[in-house]
């Protein structure tokens, strides 16, 4: 057998320990961590099968229903930043040809124009000014216009600083048998969201926003409707990944949780200090 030499030497700059400045974040995310979300990262790995993981994974999706504010079962965290659950969304609940009616008043819109596009969806988009919100009028006139099986509202609009209203909206949708999904990746934990009385039937989020945990966890939730939309697909989604139904299913089906990427982002997600929503000003005044 030939012998090689290295031809590619060890970088200078690993053979130093990491060095990491510390800096005072004040943008939207990520920012400072929390001591006790620090020490939670600093945790040895365990085993992925072990008994322990499975019940800091049921944790986990204890503490996303509970910030969701919903009793869905298929509620977990994926490992990968908000786009990952926007991917995830849109993945399993549409196949090529399927209508799906998407709110574009800002990017967040417009990217998931972009991958219903891509999955061959029938996508109209509703164009609005930056600065705009939907209201349920102009939601049903593109509802009763196209019929779709799905339709995309951003909740917290971080490219123009719009929030979206959404008390009636899954109601409404509903009405014309198309299911709600709503991206709260800039506003969970910043504003009030109620999922299951909202009638919202996918909801996602990031970590690393309101929340103020590390980028790469993203979280996510399906009603019984959507699951119901999955398990009757007609093709295989695209992504082999996100695919609700495999390989990940019999995780989120038990007690436990789905796919994590490490035992110590899971941790720190799960020490969060997550805003309590009987505590939101707004409601207080109610
Ligand atoms: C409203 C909204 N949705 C989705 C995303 C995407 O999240 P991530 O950057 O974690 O992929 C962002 C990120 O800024 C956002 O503000």
């Amino acid at each position: 057998m030939a012998s090689h030499q290295l031809l590619v030497t060890p970088p200078e700059a690993l053979l130093k320990p990491l060095s990491v400045p510390s800096r005072l974040l004040l943008g939207p995310g990520p920012s400072n961590l929390a001591p006790r979300v620090l020490a939670a990262g600093g945790l040895q790995m365990i085993g992925h099968m072990h008994k322990e993981m499975y019940q800091i994974m049921d944790e986990i999706k204890q503490g996303i229903q509970y910030v969701f504010q919903t009793r869905n079962r298929l509620t977990l965290a994926i490992s990968g930043s908000g786009h990952s659950a926007l991917e995830a969304a849109l993945f399993n609940l549409l196949e090529p040809g399927d209508s799906f009616l998407v709110g574009v008043n800002g990017i967040w819109g417009q990217r998931a124009a972009e991958i219903g596009e891509r999955i061959g969806a029938r996508t109209h988009q509703m164009i609005k000014d930056p600065g705009g919100h939907y209201t349920k009028q102009e939601v049903e006139e593109g509802l009763a216009q196209h019929k779709p099986v799905l339709l995309f509202l951003t909740q917290g609009e971080s490219s123009s600083g719009v929030l979206q209203p959404l008390d009636g909206y899954g109601e409404l949708c509903h009405r014309y048998q198309c299911l709600l999904l709503v991206d709260t990746v800039a506003s969970l934990g910043g504003a009030p969201i109620h999922m299951d009385q909202q009638g919202i039937d996918i909801l996602y989020s990031g970590s690393q926003k309101v929340l103020n945990a590390p980028p790469g966890t993203a979280l996510i939730s399906f009603s019984d409707k959507a699951k119901n939309k999955i398990y009757s697909r007609k093709t295989k989604p695209y992504s082999f990944y996100l695919d609700m139904k495999w390989p990940f299913s019999f995780l989120v089906e038990l007690p436990g949780n789905g796919p994590l990427g490490s035992g110590s982002s899971a941790s720190q997600l799960l020490s969060t200090e997550l805003p309590s929503p009987g505590h939101w000003p707004s409601e207080n005044t109610q």
